[in-house]
């Protein structure tokens, strides 16, 4: 393949990311975000891909990475656009065999492809982003299935967002008959329910998904999923 990756671009003031998003961290993740945090921590205990890499798309400061987390593997790329976050998360305890490349791979439409074919060893785990990047071209969940068949990867990402309070916050794992509505209304019961929706519902198209709401600050909640699939097997372990 002769295309390679764009490089991705220091940010600090980044919609996804940035200082807001750090100054959200401090205050609430032993609040607010504890509980979420928890889910995730379950969501990636039991993500056991059969890869020694692990390629890390969006991890910001690794604040929803469980403790120990990084240390399961032996070597951990990470793509963050945010150097504070970068600063932030090499200092983490479990952060001994991490390195960062600039690299974007969620900028053009082969993206996730090149990704694919500079870390063919690797699992991928993409961190809350994809929910809050538009996807360059189709889908996501197109450019997953055609591009990242081969590897092992993950994702837990924003489905959709509301400002109101969800009566059940119990997290949930569904077979993907459902639909967002319904998805939906397992959460936020009755009553008029405006969100804003960020197009990553069943991301991939393959359940199973689970879903817990984030009250990410006040007034304010995300619905997100998570999904993981285990690539193919590669063409020459077929022979
Ligand atoms: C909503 S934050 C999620 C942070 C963290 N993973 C978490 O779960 O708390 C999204 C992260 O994606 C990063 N990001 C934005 N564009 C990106 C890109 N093109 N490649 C990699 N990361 C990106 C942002 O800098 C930010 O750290």
């Amino acid at each position: 393949m002769t295309a390679s990756l764009p490089p991705l671009r220091n940010h600090l003031l980044h919609p996804s990311g940035g200082l807001v998003y750090h100054l959200r961290a401090l205050r609430h993740r032993h609040g607010l975000w504890a509980g979420f945090h928890h889910t995730v921590a379950g969501w990636l205990n039991s993500w056991q891909p059969r890869r020694r890499q692990l390629v890390l798309v969006g991890p910001n400061a690794g604040h929803a990475l469980p403790a120990g987390f990084l240390a399961r593997f032996d070597e951990v790329v990470a793509l963050e656009p945010d150097p504070l976050a970068r600063g932030w998360l090499a200092r983490r305890p479990d952060a001994g065999r991490l390195r960062f490349v600039a690299l974007d791979c969620l900028a053009g439409p082969e993206g996730l492809a090149l990704l694919a074919a500079a870390f063919p060893e690797a699992a991928i785990l993409f961190s809350n982003v994809l929910g809050q990047v538009p996807a360059p071209g189709g889908s996501w969940s197109d450019l997953l299935r055609r591009q990242l068949e081969m590897l092992p990867w993950a994702s837990y990402h924003d489905v959709a967002s509301t400002e109101r309070a969800p009566q059940c916050t119990t997290p949930i794992t569904l077979d993907g008959g459902d639909d967002l509505d319904a998805t939906l209304a397992r959460f936020w019961h009755g009553g008029r329910l405006t969100v804003n929706d960020h197009e990553t519902f069943q991301l991939g198209g393959q359940g199973p998904f689970s879903y817990v709401p984030w009250q990410i600050i006040p007034g304010r909640w995300q619905l997100v999923e998570w999904t993981c699939r285990d690539g193919q097997p590669r063409p020459e372990a077929q022979a």
